[in-house]
């Protein structure tokens, strides 16, 4: 199956290193980054481009961007893995429109396209008898979205909680394992590379609630959107707070949590018990779903990261080139 991949950052790179390292059956025939892209209808040497990236800082001709490959480029698939703009989703709903539009699948790392504009994007993809794929958007590595597609089907999720932010999670960690300050957790974050250089979307819950909003839309089609949930972060939570939960044998972790039967729709700091199942270290991610015949199933795993992203990634590309060949 040929694809095409918007994005040679974290994400971008590590799938074309597993695409490359691993006997897939997929041809990567476009790859465009900021500054230049890439096309080869026959496939491209990754390693290369790989090299090429490394060294001068971008991928292909200076003459070609993203526009050209998603326009002209030659695909089953394009894998979009740019930058999230979550206020606009653009240029990213852009080329996946084009994509959809041109009969192409489409799978997407991208948060700001699914939260933004999933509704028209199905309808779209429906329209012309294709797939948009987003397992990457939310909690990384964890298959939760094939979970609830495919393992639970035939199940009412009655409702879903989780850790979907790793950096606010990390902080917390930190913070009750060492009785670091709110601040000198998010310093020690910043240093290991797990949050960024403005963590405001990450510790103001905002993150974990775009990721509530396309989980609530994917099981329970609302088309709920960003300022529908109630948001709390972890910014303003206290060293008192913390140890107060300790002395009970409880904790605090950011929650994110969807019940629709009670109108609930939030992101908040909540105490747990510290044998709760959602209770996980350091960056990882806990999802779990409530469910009318399985019961609670609780999926843990890495939230991010460049080779667990491309898990996500390739685990969608596998999934269509699949049906593809099954005539689905
Ligand atoms: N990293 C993770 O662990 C993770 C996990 C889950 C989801 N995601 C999501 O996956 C996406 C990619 O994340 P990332 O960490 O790989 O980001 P990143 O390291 O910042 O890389 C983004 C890549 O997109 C390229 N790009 C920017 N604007 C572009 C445009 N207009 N056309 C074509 N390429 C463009 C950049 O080009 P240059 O190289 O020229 O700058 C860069 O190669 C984001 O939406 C992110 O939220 C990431």
């Amino acid at each position: 199956m040929k694809i095409a991949i918007l994005g040679m950052g974290s994400v971008g790179r590590g799938l074309l290193e597993m695409i490359d390292g691993k006997e897939l059956g997929l041809t990567v025939t476009g790859i465009a980054d900021s500054k230049s892209a890439l096309l080869d209808p026959d496939g491209i040497h990754i390693e290369e481009v790989l090299i090429a990236k490394r060294e001068r800082g971008y991928c292909g001709d200076k003459s070609l961007s993203a526009a050209d490959v998603v326009e002209q480029g030659d695909y089953d698939v394009l894998v979009e893995v740019t930058p999230t703009d979550a206020d606009s989703g653009e240029p990213a709903t852009g080329f996946i429109k084009t994509a959809i539009g041109r009969g192409k699948h489409v799978v997407t790392s991208n948060k700001g396209p699914i939260a933004l504009h999933f509704s028209t994007l199905q309808s779209l993809a429906r329209k012309h008898g294709v797939v948009i794929r987003y397992e990457a958007t939310v909690g990384g590595a964890i298959p939760v979205l094939h979970t609830l597609e495919h393992g639970l089907a035939g199940n009412r999720v009655l409702a879903v909680y989780g850790i979907l932010n790793g950096t606010s999670n990390f902080i917390l960690t930190r913070m009750a394992a060492e009785g670091l300050t709110y601040e000198q957790a998010l310093l020690e974050a910043r240093e290991m590379g797990y949050a960024e250089a403005d963590p405001t979307y990450d510790v103001k819950g905002i993150d974990a609630a775009i990721k509530l909003v396309i989980l609530s839309n994917t099981i329970w089609k609302r088309n709920v959107k960003l300022s529908d949930v109630t948001i709390t972060g972890i910014d303003m939570l206290t060293n008192d707070a913390l140890r107060l939960a300790e002395e009970q044998h409880c904790t605090i972790r950011l929650i994110a949590e969807a019940i629709p039967e009670k109108g609930i729709l939030r992101v908040a700091p909540r105490i747990l018990p510290r044998t709760h199942p959602l209770v996980v270290e350091n960056t990882l991610n806990a999802i779990t779903i409530d469910t009318d015949m399985a019961g609670e199933i609780t999926l843990i795993g890495k939230g991010a990261g460049s080779r667990e992203t491309a898990s996500a990634c390739i685990g969608d590309l596998l999934f269509i080139k699949d049906s593809h060949a099954r005539g689905n």
